[in-house]
């Protein structure tokens, strides 16, 4: 719901549990009031104090009080008196990039319109949610800001966004272009960031704010595996499961950027939106630039609180199509079990081994085109190498489908490889810049896709291999970051955005002429596991470390605000191909549960006992997946210490749950451990396994755990009697 109260200018977006609140004040500008616990409308008291700042200039000569410098705004901007960050930049034909931004008008309307070429969320029905849109004018230049902000009727979750429409009469440049922007004052928050790398991707870093400007960005052209388009503040004493959490996510795919200013007067300045290093997007009189969507999750609970809105916000109203609902399938990919040693026979085999266990789905990943015997060779020819592959992903397909499995295959449109029929024919449909070395990276360049010509290639390459074998599952992969990110078809400034709404434009067109094929995208394992992506494909290889351990902090940390049923996650083989672990079979598949599950190993050269448990894992998983799939997650135990880490998952009418718990690193003759559970129907009774328990009293004293060994995990499932 939102509410307008017409003669103090408010607007009241209204969440179950959460306001946001906006006013226009007496001058036209439009200030941040609230984001936080659920006000009523009218029961504002005074929000903002104005004082005579020293060295905060002043827009009206009259009142020393007035400054933008101080204001919580909504949409600030710079070149005028407000030193701080600002939202957009506009760059005017004389250079300078001032704007001053005054209410013009707003409109509230049901339901949530379309970004047109941009991922975002969206509703079913217009009951779902309200749309507000401000309109603000800076009148010398005619540059318009429109400020749109969807309010869920049922998530604490607002979707904002914004167009910057140049009605002037000279082209203007876009230089900044944050997607959300507001003021509070409680700078003594801490900030959640998403940070790593290859391999180790999305580990959660607390600190508290501090002042000047800190966050995180990527200027990868990617949202990166060094850090993620998703920020939280965290109010003091705020932890897993109390207090007040906001949390910001940009449904982006690139460069982005994600910062807290905090100013002289301890007020916190928080922004996301898009970072395309040397952004200048020409504004031609009339045109429009629409900012991607960020979206702005509140929880009174938490940490988890927080993370299970975005869960059912990105699951059920990002996410889209047929799987978004279906089921994943179980699936053995075999990259960790041959790399780019395969033929038809092995690939069958391992299928073969695979079915017998309860496999669903056979994927083959990199390797099976072109001249493809290693990564130097082969990414731009999407033709089957048949003297891998004799008779060609036909045959081979329908051997696996005659196992009554599915086949699925791996792709990497984005990126040639110099050494490829593709690059001989077209060297100039790569990114780079004319004159220099083009720099490559796992001996690739990336494909111009901003040249239409260059897009229709790969929807060509990638649509006739998807009709000429029946292929189920698609892994997109995309091995390298940006660079030379230059066209002939645009001007430099437009090149890094332009890419990535290339890319989107691209995947609207494949994904929908292939609703059946169930997408996950992967960029070297999590290197673009963002809110774009899912809009396009519900899940993403989460990290290329599959190593049991490893993923604890790995999906600890992308569960932060991405839902499991979106983290890809294999049982692969031991030792470790990363880090040369070690880990019991139950383990590595207990902690694949908790993603969408499969294999990525050679089955037959397991031990009779593995094989058996990886059987069993199948079972166990089988009776589990809807609830693994639509359930609440609730983080009981961190990995951060290394000593164990423990998580449930509570199905939505409290039924049924998963508990998991996994040793990491054991002590001698240790304690017993108390794992206190959450979200169960505390009048309930649990069945876990012989025994029934309440629900009160599994989660005021809890499970008691006797000492366990490195490694080892368990896990409980609970069903109401
Ligand atoms: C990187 C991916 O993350 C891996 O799973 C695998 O598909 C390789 N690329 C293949 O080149």
């Amino acid at each position: 719901m939102i509410a307008y109260v017409a003669d103090s200018r408010t607007f009241f977006l209204q969440g179950p549990r959460s306001s946001y609140v906006l006013a226009v004040d007496a001058h036209g500008r439009l200030l941040h009031l609230h984001w936080g616990g659920r006000v009523e409308p009218g029961s504002l008291g005074q929000v903002a104090i104005a004082l005579d700042r020293p060295f905060s200039p002043n827009p009206l000569p009259a009142d020393r009080r007035y400054s933008l410098d101080t204001l919580p705004q909504e949409c600030p901007t710079g070149g005028l008196t407000d030193f701080r960050s600002p939202a957009v930049l506009v760059e005017h034909p004389d250079g300078t990039s001032a704007l001053d931004l005054i209410y013009e008008s707003h409109a509230i309307a049901p339901g949530k319109p379309r970004l047109v070429g941009l991922p975002a969320s969206y509703c079913e029905t217009t009951a779902e949610a309200d749309t507000l849109v401000i309109v603000l004018l800076d009148k010398p230049s005619g540059v318009r800001v429109e400020l749109s902000y969807t309010q869920f009727r049922d998530h604490d979750a607002v979707a904002r966004s914004l167009r910057i429409r140049n009605a002037g009469d000279a082209i203007r440049q876009v230089t900044r272009v944050c997607s959300a922007s507001f003021d509070q004052p409680q700078a003594e928050r801490r900030l959640l960031t998403l940070d790593g790398s290859w391999a180790r991707e999305r580990q959660v870093t607390i600190a508290a704010l501090r002042p000047g400007v800190q966050g995180v960005l990527s200027r990868r052209g990617t949202s990166s595996h060094q850090h993620n388009p998703f920020i939280a503040l965290l109010d003091a004493g705020a932890d897993e499961s109390h207090g007040e959490v906001c949390g910001l996510a940009l449904v982006y795919s690139g460069g982005f950027t994600a910062q807290v200013e905090v100013d002289q007067y301890a007020s916190a300045r928080t922004q996301i939106g898009l970072d395309a290093p040397g952004l200048r997007w020409a504004l031609a009189p009339n045109a429009v630039f629409q900012s991607p969507e960020a979206l702005l999750v509140w929880s009174g609970d938490g940490l988890g609180g927080m993370s299970r809105t975005c869960h059912r916000l990105f699951r059920t109203r990002l996410a889209r199509g047929k799987f978004r609902d279906a089921p994943r399938p179980i699936l053995i990919n075999n990259w960790e079990a041959t790399y780019f040693n395969f033929d038809t026979e092995k690939l069958v085999a391992i299928a073969i081994k695979a079915k017998e266990i309860g496999v669903e789905l056979m994927v083959l990943d990199d390797g099976w085109f072109g001249a493809r015997a290693d990564d130097r060779a082969g990414l731009g020819d999407w033709v089957c190498n048949e003297r891998k592959l004799p008779g060609g992903l036909r045959v081979l397909a329908e051997r696996i489908e005659a196992l009554d499995m599915r086949f699925g295959l791996w792709f990497e449109p984005e990126m040639v490889n110099p050494d490829s029929d593709l690059y001989r024919a077209h060297p100039d449909w790569c990114l780079h810049i004319p004159g220099r070395p083009r720099s490559e990276a796992r001996n690739q360049l990336i494909l111009d896709l901003t040249r239409p010509e260059v897009s229709d290639y790969v929807y060509l390459a990638v649509s006739t291999v998807l009709r000429s074998a029946r292929i189920s599952y698609v892994k997109w992969d995309m091995n390298r970051h940006l660079t030379e990110v230059a066209s002939p078809a645009h001007p430099a400034g437009e090149v890094h955005h332009r890419y990535v709404l290339a890319l989107y434009a691209l995947l609207e067109r494949i994904t929908s002429e292939f609703p059946d094929v169930l997408f996950e995208s992967c960029s070297g394992g999590g290197g673009r596991f963002d809110a774009g992506m899912l809009h396009y494909m519900p899940q993403v290889w989460c990290s290329d470390n599959s190593d049991a351990i490893c993923r604890l902090s790995i999906q600890h940390g992308t569960s932060m605000a991405y839902p499991l049923s979106s983290m890809g996650a294999h049982v692969s083989a031991c030792p470790n191909h990363q880090v040369s672990r070690t880990t019991p079979m139950r383990t590595r598949g207990h902690v694949a549960f908790t993603g969408a599950f499969g294999f990525e190993l050679d089955l037959n050269k397991l031990s009779p006992e593995d094989l058996a448990t990886a059987r069993e894992l199948v079972v166990e998983y089988n009776h589990v997946r809807r609830l693994l799939a639509d359930g609440d997650l609730h983080r009981l135990r961190e990995p951060s210490d290394n000593q164990a880490a423990a998580w449930m998952v509570v199905s939505p009418d409290r039924r049924q749950a998963l508990v998991t718990y996994v040793r990491i690193s054991a002590v001698g003759n240790g304690p017993i451990s108390v794992l206190r559970l959450h979200g169960l129907d505390p009048a309930a009774r649990y069945r876990i396994g012989e025994e029934v328990i309440g629900g009160d009293a599994l989660m005021a004293i809890g499970l008691r755990l006797p000492p366990t060994h490195d490694f080892q995990s368990r896990t409980w499932h609970l069903e109401q009697v």
